[in-house]
């Protein structure tokens, strides 16, 4: 533990703090975002519990309800929480047309981290009281969550979700969403990206993704955000192999959570979602990355891309054997798992998840190994990362082979990790 480190990283999220939510990054990212909500929950953990619980409480204020936009989409928990205006982002409030809310919000989800950073939160609680209130709390608004992404994302029950969106995915620009992706129309509308007013181009996605990102995000709005339309009309639909990842580790923990307080209906209904997953997601296997990868759920076509998402299928639990992957990927750079493989034509060092490392990333996808018995690569990840922190501090990603920090400084998920990770006692 460096305690000079561990100062900084609280003053990251200290100074990123708005009151019961932490933005991303000044300037950047001004409203509360949805898995970065949970890692940064991870953080506040370690110096102040109530703090942490308060962060998710607040995320899920926003979860949508029976009341809103006739009720298809209850249990949506969005993207983005804007809960007070900002001009610094596009697309802002405004853009997406959900102005009947109480509370406004994206009309696209992100990866569903929730239950695992709750019951990771709950097992290490000092203020067990305090913990198991808050759980008790949150219950409803995870169930509801997880039952949306099943109920509007695989209304067939195939096993495996699909995302609409590329944002959704949390890994923006990934180079799997290259080939889908080019089959969105363009939007013909005007719009302002601000992202350049704060960072590179050159780390940052080009005008063709955010043409068609803009497209898509139109399209919920003409759709009335009902979920059979939205799937009817969706142009992007995706079998993201890191939602699925996420997601099953989230529903076996919600499982779990579900048990523990009392409800072994709802944890029997989690766990057969988790079993119909399990027995559908061999279909994802790459042989040539030897991972799993995503799939074109409108073509059926493998996304045959070495992405650092199908790496988290050991945190899933889902038994593949990655570890030649991930050591292969890990000789290739010297600073961690890459967002994608250097080995990769679509490798691109510094840009958005078409190379940088993610420090979240790194903790995933080491605690899956080290659950998996691969003690020795999860502590190698883990050491990469030190090296990183000592190294850059807290930026949004790095680049995966000098170890420089890129996009966003004072990134509130990175502090989060360190402190959780590295400051902390990792379970
Ligand atoms: C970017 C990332 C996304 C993250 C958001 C806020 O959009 O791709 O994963 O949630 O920034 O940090």
């Amino acid at each position: 533990m460096n305690p000079t480190l561990v100062q900084r990283a609280q003053q990251v999220l200290c100074a990123n703090d708005r009151g019961g939510y932490t933005i991303p990054t000044a300037g950047l990212y001004p409203f509360q975002w949805n898995w970065d909500a949970s890692v940064c929950a991870l953080g506040w953990m370690q110096f102040d519990e109530p703090r942490a619980w308060l962060e998710i409480q607040t995320l899920f204020s926003g979860l949508w309800t029976e009341r809103d936009y006739g009720g298809g989409s209850a249990g949506l928990l969005a993207h983005i929480t804007f809960h007070q205006p900002a001009d610094s982002y596009f697309p802002g409030p405004d853009e997406w047309g959900t102005q009947a809310l109480a509370l406004r919000t994206s009309s696209i989800s992100q990866p569903p981290l929730h239950a695992t950073m709750v019951r990771w939160m709950l097992e290490r609680a000092q203020d067990r009281a305090a913990a198991e209130s808050a759980v008790r709390g949150l219950l409803p608004g995870l169930l509801a969550h997880h039952r949306w992404w099943y109920r509007t994302r695989d209304p067939e029950g195939s096993g495996l979700v699909r995302i609409l969106h590329p944002w959704e995915t949390g890994m923006d620009n990934s180079p799997a969403w290259d080939a889908p992706l080019a089959r969105v129309p363009a939007t013909t509308r005007a719009y302002r990206r601000r992202d350049l007013d704060h960072v590179d181009a050159s780390m940052r996605p080009p005008q063709s993704f955010y043409d068609r990102v803009v497209y898509l995000m139109d399209a919920n709005r003409e759709a009335g955000f009902d979920p059979q339309h939205m799937l009817e009309a969706g142009r992007f639909q995706v079998n993201d192999i890191g939602i699925v990842c996420i997601l099953q580790r989230a529903s076996r923990d919600l499982a779990v959570l579900a048990a523990r307080f009392g409800d072994e209906a709802a944890a029997a209904e989690m766990q057969g979602q988790v079993q119909r997953t399990q027995r559908a997601v061999a279909a994802l296997w790459s042989d040539r990355w030897q991972q799993p990868v995503s799939r074109d759920a409108l073509t059926g076509e493998l996304l045959d891309q070495p992405t650092s998402a199908g790496l988290l299928s050991a945190y899933a639990g889902f038994g593949f054997d990655i570890a030649p992957a991930v050591r292969a990927g890990l000789d290739e750079t010297a600073y961690g798992v890459a967002s994608t493989r250097r080995s990769a034509p679509t490798y691109d060092a510094p840009r958005y998840w078409r190379g940088p490392v993610w420090q979240h990333i790194n903790l995933l996808i080491s605690q899956g190994l080290a659950e998996q018995g691969q003690a020795v690569l999860a502590e190698r990840i883990r050491e990469n990362s030190r090296r990183l922190f000592e190294r850059s501090g807290f930026h949004e990603y790095y680049h995966p082979e000098t170890g420089s920090g890129l996009g966003g400084r004072d990134f509130s998920w990175t502090a989060a990790t360190y402190l959780h990770w590295l400051a902390g006692q990792a379970i």
